[in-house]
């Protein structure tokens, strides 16, 4: 925490897997420029979590790992996932406990068309979409209640139930509503669901909205069907501002927000715990890349947004907008992006461009 005049914060840094390993040691590039030049003083704490971990020791992270990182003021995380290990043991080994833990139960994902990028949609100019997909992030579907029964039998037996809390979905949908007001947007919220075959968690969740929306008369609410709204983010991108989600559809609709917002490479994310009683924790949206990994192909600016994110929640305001305005100004001018934007530059090169423009501003 800030001591006197001094800023310190400790971040706590997982690279985790595949391009995490390329794109965060790059994003703590710019963090230290940043800190140099606006008197913030860092002390990252390297972890060397994840699939390598998980093959040395049977674990991804060590039992006291959550120990060590509540000591952090905020934690950076790249990605995990690896082709060897199933995916449902790296992300329940690391990132659903830190999520959970830490009741980060918003994960805010902003998916904006930058000035510079064209999206794959037809007619969709530049400057058109700026959404966030706000996530409840701490249970519905992701909750891991279930079971096997007779497991690996011919008759074998999946159950797995979705919880969904009354004070759950109400913190969620309140976080949407308030963020909505506060930002420079539409004042929209649109809550997706698929309570027409969900009949009860999801059933709860739109009574929910119903209850929370007639508290913000200045905001326009619409409330989609999880199928229908695929449709209407590729129909009519430019008309959603915040959209409210459960854990499972968040998460499948800011993949889709940063494919029409040009590539998965642009999206950042905040694990956020909003009443800052534990480290929120700030992540790209993308994964582990594996097909890309160790090619020095990866956009890093995915990383680097969610690095501005998290000097915004630590309030470095100037910060925050610093690196934000260099990777838009980056974006605008085109010359230099990695291949996933049509370029062919290297992660590299995009780091080194960004030093550069942060520290001349
Ligand atoms: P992915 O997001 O890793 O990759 C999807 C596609 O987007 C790939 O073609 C990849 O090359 C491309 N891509 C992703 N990030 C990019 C970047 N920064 N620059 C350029 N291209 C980029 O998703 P995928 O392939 O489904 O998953 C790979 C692994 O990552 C799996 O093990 C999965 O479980 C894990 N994963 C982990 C997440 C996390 O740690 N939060 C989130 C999503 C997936
Ligand atoms: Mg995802």
């Amino acid at each position: 925490m800030p001591q006197g005049n001094t800023k310190i914060f400790s971040i706590a840094v997982i690279p985790g897997d595949g391009i995490g390993r390329e794109v965060v040691p790059a994003t703590v590039s710019v963090l230290k420029q940043l800190g140099e030049r606006f008197g913030i003083r860092f002390t990252f704490v390297e972890l060397d979590w994840g699939s390598d971990y998980y093959f040395q020791h049977g674990r991804m992270m060590p039992a006291d790992a959550l120990d060590i990182l509540r000591a952090s003021d905020a934690i950076l995380l790249g990605a995990i996932g690896h082709p060897k290990i199933q995916d449902n043991i790296t992300l329940n080994g690391l990132l659903l406990p830190i999520r959970r833990a830490f009741d980060q139960f918003v994960n805010v994902r902003p998916a904006i068309l930058y000035p510079g990028v064209q999206s794959p949609l037809a007619g969709v100019k530049s400057g058109e979409i700026d959404m966030v997909v706000v996530r409840e992030n701490t249970e519905g579907e992701y909750a891991q209640v279930g079971g096997f029964v007779h497991h690996f039998d011919a008759k074998e037996v999946a159950v797995q139930t979705s919880v969904f809390t009354r004070t759950g979905v109400e913190r969620v949908i309140r976080y949407a509503f308030e963020l909505a007001v506060k930002r420079n947007g539409q004042k929209r919220v649109a809550s997706i669901t698929k309570s027409n075959a969900q009949a009860y968690g999801m059933v709860l969740w739109d009574r929910v909205f119903e209850e929370i929306k007639t508290q913000y008369p200045q905001v326009q609410t619409e409330s989609l069907l999880v199928d229908a709204a695929t449709v209407h983010f590729l129909k009519r991108p430019q008309t959603f501002d915040v959209i409210v989600a459960s854990n499972l559809f968040g998460d499948i609709l800011s993949d889709l927000s940063a494919a029409i917002t040009g590539s998965i490479g642009l999206a950042p994310s905040a694990n956020l715990d909003p009443l800052r009683r534990f480290p929120s924790m700030f992540e790209p949206v993308h994964g582990s890349a594996p097909d890309i990994a160790g090619q020095g192909k990866a956009n890093p600016l995915a990383t680097f947004l969610s690095a501005a994110m998290m000097l915004e929640h630590l309030e470095q305001a100037e910060a925050a907008k610093a690196l934000d305005g260099a990777v838009r100004r980056l974006l605008q001018e085109g010359r230099v992006r990695t291949p996933d934007l049509g370029g062919s530059n290297s992660t590299q090169e995009v780091t080194e461009a960004i030093l550069k423009a942060v520290s001349l501003q």
